[in-house]
């Protein structure tokens, strides 16, 4: 496969009928990687974060419906459609909020539901279709890059959040996906990378990442979001999204809404990267589920117990940014600016 950047990072991979991915848990410290073609242990390395990030989700569960497929040698059609579904069923109840999950086992289902001759038929288009979703997932993501770097100018310093990166998709990023194509075009920029508590994905992930390729980052607590855009240290906001609603709301890490808040007493641009895959036309916002995690990963920072062991806690794993603290939403298809409502539906058409 040829693609229009390097891909230096492939955290979620297919090798020979099996789903290979790097344990995102263990980074910066340990470079881990794991093989399975059971969809009990690739659903496990979902909700324990082995896996994440919205993109990177939807694709691992698509791969293991295909590798489900490929383990179970059943010459019986209905036999392999019911094998198929109940790994559907596992994999849809693993995090709740990121809509790239539910957009490829919608995929996967529908390939299902298709009429075959036999059960090899439908093997091969189970795994065409997850391998499709991991290629178009990369390309979409260069796109993004693509499109969302003339965004950027030389000399400016990017804030982001989180990790939207290669490691939150099957490769490039969308977030790091634009920092990474207008470095690579040679645009001098430097980026602010927010820890990200309680998982500190912005402190073990993007800084791995960016440090990877060369690129200038500097690593600040949740807290300081506000000295750094009130000294005049950031110039754009760039962040992912693990849904983005019709009318421009976005649900993306937690922290995410206060950042914007930030950015926009600043008159910093606050930007989202987000493929067309986590843009959701059809849930109202009050049907959104933000996904309450163990309160466990508030009380530890990497295992080590920091408050009373029995204090109340919320862990909140993502918040909610209303559409008019976003300058604009960047997808494969075009730079969508407000009304979103309007916009957004347009990308469709
Ligand atoms: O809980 P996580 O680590 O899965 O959350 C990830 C994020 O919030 C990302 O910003 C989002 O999924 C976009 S990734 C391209």
């Amino acid at each position: 496969m040829t693609y229009p950047y390097p891909l230096t990072i492939k955290p979620v991979e297919w090798v020979d009928g099996k789903v290979r991915w790097l344990d995102t848990s263990k980074l910066p410290h340990e470079e881990v990687y794991y093989e399975s073609d059971d969809y009990e242990r690739i659903a496990l390395a979902i909700e324990r974060m082995e896996i994440r990030g919205a993109p990177a989700i939807g694709v691992a569960a698509a791969l293991a419906v295909a590798a489900t497929a490929l383990k179970h040698s059943t010459s019986s059609l209905d036999e392999l459609r019911c094998i198929c579904m109940k790994a559907i069923e596992r994999l849809w109840r693993t995090r709740p909020t990121a809509h790239n999950l539910f957009w490829a086992l919608n995929r996967m289902r529908r390939v299902l539901e298709g009429t075959y001759r036999d059960a090899d038929e439908l093997r091969h288009a189970l795994v065409k279709e997850a391998l499709e979703i991991y290629r178009q997932d990369i390309e979409t993501n260069m796109a993004i890059g693509r499109i969302g770097e003339k965004l950027l100018e030389d000399g400016d310093t990017v804030l982001t959040h989180c990790n939207a990166g290669a490691l939150a998709t099957a490769g490039f990023g969308t977030a790091l996906g634009i920092i990474r194509a207008a470095w690579y075009s040679g645009k001098k920029i430097k980026v602010i990378a927010t820890e990200t508590r309680p998982v500190l994905q912005g402190a073990r992930l993007t800084v791995w990442e960016l440090k990877k390729e060369g690129i200038p980052v500097t690593l600040i607590t949740d807290n300081m979001v506000g000295y750094v855009m009130s000294r005049g240290l950031v110039t754009k906001v760039i962040v992912g999204a693990d849904r983005v609603l019709r009318d421009g709301h976005v649900i993306n890490k937690i922290g995410t809404y206060m950042i914007a808040l930030c950015a926009s007493r600043h008159r910093i641009p606050f930007y989202v990267a987000a493929p067309t895959s986590t843009i959701d036309l059809e849930t109202p916002l009050e049907k959104v589920v933000i996904e309450q995690r163990n309160p466990d990963e508030v009380r530890y920072v990497m295992g080590r117990l920091i408050t009373l062991p029995d204090v109340e806690v919320l862990n909140p794993a993502f918040d909610i940014t209303p559409p008019d603290l976003v300058t604009a939403i960047v997808t494969e298809r075009g730079i969508v600016y407000p009304p979103y409502e309007e916009n957004l539906r347009k990308l469709f058409e």
